[in-house]
């Protein structure tokens, strides 16, 4: 895409994985590398945004041209993204966020005990920025766009969790990624069907992270016009 036809457009984006911590060394986090995030905000800037890219652990470099905001656990980013949502004419969650923290962050390193007793973690859950942030619209003219990374389970295929999942979330497009057998994950291709709230499914078939990021903004741009 040489044109610039997303001029005049303000877009903010999550990327990477949150981390959860336990203590000051040990967190629970999720396997995403940042690159699909880091893609959409590539092309978005490339095409004339301007692209505020909320990241979360991801050790790519900044991407030119775009305000790079880094955050670490579930908390930090639903801040950012809510603090920051008023302005944007479009938000992609792109990110893999827990939806648990341990209940309790531990000020010292959990050391090994004598006894050999082990410790129990409670966990608590996080707020969920997509539902939030799509069911406490900021703007109505805002688009917002989820991903879901799916397995599929015994009972249902990938695109049924989907629909479920976009219809809970109440966002406008979702990105269903199926990252069984750990594909997608760091790899510098992806494979998704994208399921917007009329009923259609794009599928999009396996390619690099800029050219799905580039298909994500041509729907974005269309919801727009
Ligand atoms: O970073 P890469 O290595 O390139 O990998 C890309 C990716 C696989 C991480 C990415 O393409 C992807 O699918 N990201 C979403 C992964 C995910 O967490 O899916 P989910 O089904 O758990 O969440 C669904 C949606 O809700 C996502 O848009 C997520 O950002 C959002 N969410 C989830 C939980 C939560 N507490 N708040 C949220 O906003």
């Amino acid at each position: 895409h040489e044109v610039a036809d997303l001029t005049g457009k303000h877009v903010l984006i999550s990327a990477g994985g949150t981390r959860e911590h336990l203590d000051p060394v040990r967190f629970l986090g999720n396997s995403s590398s940042g690159k699909q995030g880091y893609a959409l905000a590539r092309i978005a800037a490339a095409r004339g945004a301007k692209v505020t890219l909320v990241a979360a652990n991801s050790e790519l470099p900044d991407p030119a041209g775009v305000q790079v905001v880094p955050v670490v656990s579930a908390q930090d980013l639903y801040d950012e993204i809510t603090g920051r949502a008023a302005d944007a004419d479009a938000i992609v969650m792109a990110a893999a966020v827990a939806d648990f923290r341990p209940a309790d962050v531990v000020e010292h390193k959990i050391k090994k005990t004598a006894d050999g007793a082990v410790p129990a973690v409670n966990l608590v859950q996080n707020p969920d920025i997509l539902h939030t942030i799509s069911h406490d619209r900021a703007r109505p003219d805002q688009v917002i766009v989820g991903f879901a990374a799916e397995t599929g389970d015994t009972d249902h295929t990938i695109l049924e969790l989907g629909r479920a999942k976009l219809e809970r979330k109440g966002c406008d497009l979702l990105v269903v990624n199926d990252v069984s057998g750990g594909k997608v994950f760091g790899s510098d291709l992806n494979e998704a069907v994208i399921l917007d709230r009329s009923g259609s499914a794009l599928p999009v078939p396996s390619g690099s992270k800029d050219a799905l990021a580039g298909v994500i903004w041509n729907l974005v741009a269309t919801h727009w016009s």
